[in-house]
């Protein structure tokens, strides 16, 4: 199928890559140049790219730049000092697996090369490319798979989603709005409800405004109204992201979406997980064992320069939260859609 969606957060050009703001959007769309390793991995930790895959597609250019900058044509000193660029990249977000794996890859990559240190520097960018074209069309397969497990009644359907799992935070289309895409290019698609997600508000900020881009009908709700929306019986099926899957089929996603799939079982709403197989931890045997992020409370109690809280309150604020694998339908990926308990099949699908 060809590509509907023009939202691309993560651009090579010529010698540096273009990163879309994610932090001014949606009301200025604007990019930012990186042309060091050093400022990609701040722009990952302040979340000018944001979003598993993205973070991956934005690791893997980050590893180019920082082999660019090692000035050495001996190959083991010039791999002890990628070494080090890949572990600063490492120390930016801990819980979207897809950093790690993309890392991994670019390292792997440059260990199993055996020409000159230049050479070895043009496979790691021919690899990050590689890296983000994939994605592109792996988001396309995991799009088209939703439509094999979405409910076939209503004809035309409301779908929920939490967080942005959308083009914005994978290399385009994306995951959880890569299902919604594929639904809307079908004619199965009635509309799109958008928890605005508390507290950094990805859903109102950047889900409406992909949904805005493509004249996809987007309802913005506060995430305490799902429940009521659910018993109302307006929304047919439960669709997001995830940030990291253990074997087991638990998953961790933006915070709140544990909350989401127990209210959706409690009003038989099927709750989809859509993710690519590079968001699949094979190395948890559970969720538990998935570290999560905990940010900046300024997060929770600023709203621009606006201080919303008194003076003398504490405050705990994880980016992510698990949700277990018995709460969820299927998980849909570029190789199909499964339950929870059947992942373990796609293991040796898996490329690391
Ligand atoms: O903190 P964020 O904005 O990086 O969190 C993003 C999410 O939780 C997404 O749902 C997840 O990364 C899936 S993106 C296809």
């Amino acid at each position: 199928m060809s590509i509907t969606n023009q939202v691309y957060p993560v651009i090579w050009n010529q010698d540096r890559v273009l990163l879309i703001d994610q932090n001014r959007l949606p009301n200025e769309y604007t990019f930012v140049e990186i042309t060091c390793s050093e400022d990609m991995g701040q722009a990952i930790k302040t979340m000018i790219v944001r979003g598993a895959p993205a973070i991956g597609v934005a690791a893997a250019y980050g590893m180019y730049l920082g082999a660019t900058e090692i000035q050495t044509e001996n190959r083991d000193e010039f791999l002890t000092k990628l070494e080090q660029i890949a572990q600063m990249l490492r120390q930016t977000r801990p819980t979207a697996v897809n950093l790690f794996w993309a890392i991994a890859r670019m390292m792997r990559t440059a260990y199993e090369s055996i020409g000159t240190v230049a050479e070895i520097k043009a496979i790691l960018l021919k690899t990050a490319q590689t890296i983000n074209s994939e994605d592109l069309q792996t988001c396309q397969a995991i799009g088209d798979n939703g439509l094999k497990v979405l409910p076939s009644n209503p004809d035309k359907l409301t779908i929920l989603t939490h967080c942005n799992a959308g083009a914005l935070a994978t290399a385009g289309y994306g995951t959880a709005l890569g299902v919604v895409r594929s639904a809307w290019r079908e004619g199965r698609l009635m509309r799109v409800f958008a928890d605005e997600t508390r507290p950094r508000l990805q859903g109102a900020k950047l889900t409406a405004w992909e949904c805005v881009q493509e004249g996809i009908p987007v309802t913005v709700i506060t995430d305490s109204m799902a429940a009521h929306c659910m018993k109302q019986g307006l929304i047919h099926a439960v669709v997001v992201g995830a940030d990291r899957i253990a074997a087991n089929g638990d998953v961790a996603n933006k915070i709140g979406t544990y909350s989401l799939a127990l209210v959706a079982k409690a009003h038989n709403v099927p709750f989809f997980v859509a993710a690519p197989l590079s968001t699949i931890d094979f190395e948890l045997s559970s969720g538990e064992e998935i570290p999560i992020e905990e940010r900046d409370p300024a997060e929770i109690y600023k709203v621009g320069d606006t201080i919303l809280t008194p003076a003398g309150v504490d405050f705990y604020n994880p980016a992510f939260d698990v949700t277990p694998a018995e709460l969820i339908s299927a998980i849909i990926t570029e190789h199909g859609a499964v339950a929870p308990a059947e992942l373990k099949h796609f293991r040796e699908k898996q490329l690391v």
